[in-house]
């Protein structure tokens, strides 16, 4: 198990990283997913059941790991999706994930339940931004949203479909996690076990949830599960029609994340997004659904070619997002493969994170003797017979 950041050579050494370095409970609100985590388990599991079919001979000393996702040039397949509570897992937050995403030209998503300010992240980087939007009962709060991602120039808009209601996250439950953090004599006791995180969470400026703080209480100040702010402030009436507003509302790219069917993937088309996010939240919020690398030749023979098919989850391996390349995608994204980096050791974490994704996406396209991303095609993957 390595004991340094330098040592880290995939995401399973930065979870072990970050496992040492965060109280258990935030560790277990990261780590954790949904009832039985049959889905989160499934959404790595899926890569394991297709097998790459590589050819040789074919001069790849240089090679371009460059896509394009929603008219934005990106210098690797994969970026960082929106997660939230970022300053509870590294006191950098969101500005450790966007500097290292600036780095390597890739995505960043900043979380409707981020942790600085969506003007902070404009003015930080130059590169294309996403702002993953919250469909909020309170009117007024979705505006705002609106107008700050507006303000701070986000290029993106990402409406987040899988959060109707609060997911069953029973690790969260047995260990009390919330946000913020509870003081209880338990907890205490949990924060006092790792002193460097304990010193940074109370210490440095205090938490608070940026985009929605002065127009709620819950998250900054009132601390609640975040299975219960989906449940409790989130409006479970919301439908395509709402959708459609915020399209109609938004003049930059518009992208739906959670999107799971080929039938729903039309009607995002329908809608005039620019892509979906097949995804299942991490496995975090329906248990049993399928996993997003599963759906994807579905959904590709219903919308591909219309809309940017982006396939996010699970992903632990360069080669998981060249088996998605393969059979389409326009990119894949991820939350814990940095998150745990993040949690690990900040912005050095995650830039370790997503350069050993590079490295592992670069060797592998060697590999298969591929020098562009569109060289990988459907006939170089396949199922293997179970
Ligand atoms: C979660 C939300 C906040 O899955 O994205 O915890």
């Amino acid at each position: 198990m390595p004991r340094s950041l330098a040592k880290c050579s995939n995401v399973e050494d930065l979870r072990d990283l970050a496992r040492r370095r965060l109280p258990g409970p935030i560790f277990h609100y990261i780590d954790g997913a949904a009832d039985d985590e049959l889905t989160y388990r499934r959404n790595t599991a899926a890569y394991e059941d297709y097998d790459l079919v590589p050819n040789i001979l074919n001069g790849v000393a240089d090679i371009d790991m460059s896509v394009e996702v929603m008219g934005q040039r990106l210098g690797l397949p994969i970026f960082c999706s929106p997660t939230a509570l970022q300053r509870l897992f590294h006191h950098q937050g969101e500005r450790a994930v966007a500097r290292a995403a600036e780095k390597f030209n890739t995505l960043f998503g900043v979380s409707s339940l981020g942790t600085v300010s969506l003007q902070e992240i404009g003015d930080l980087i130059s590169t294309p931004k996403m702002f993953q939007f919250y469909f909020h009962k309170d009117r007024a709060l979705n505006a705002a949203m609106l107008d700050m991602a507006r303000a701070a120039r986000f290029d993106i808009l990402t409406l987040t479909v899988d959060t109707i209601t609060g997911g069953n996250r029973e690790r969260d439950l047995h260990t009390g996690f919330t946000t913020p953090p509870r003081l209880t004599p338990k907890s205490m006791l949990e924060f006092a076990a790792k002193p460097s995180w304990a010193m940074n969470y109370f210490l440095r400026a205090k938490f608070e949830l940026s985009q929605l703080k002065d127009h709620v209480g819950q998250g900054s100040n009132i601390a609640i599960s975040v299975g219960d702010y989906f449940s409790t402030m989130l409006d479970q009436n919301m439908n395509w029609d709402d959708a459609g507003d915020l399209r109609a509302n938004w003049d930059g790219k518009f992208c739906l994340k959670g999107v799971m069917s080929a039938r729903d993937a039309r009607r995002a088309v329908e809608l005039g997004a620019d892509a979906i996010m097949i995804s299942n939240h991490g496995g975090r919020q329906l248990d049993g659904a399928r996993a997003p690398f599963d759906q994807l030749e579905e959904i590709l023979a219903e919308v591909g070619g219309e809309i940017d098919v982006i396939c996010d989850g699970g992903i632990r391996r360069g080669t998981h997002v060249l088996k998605a390349m393969a059979l389409g995608a326009t990119a894949c994204s991820g939350g814990r493969m940095y998150l745990y980096a993040l949690a690990a050791a900040g912005q050095a974490g995650v830039e370790k994170a997503l350069g050993n994704l590079e490295s592992e996406i670069e060797r592998g396209m060697k590999l298969m003797g591929v020098t562009s991303l569109d060289q990988l095609t459907p006939d170089m993957i396949r199922r293997r017979q179970v």
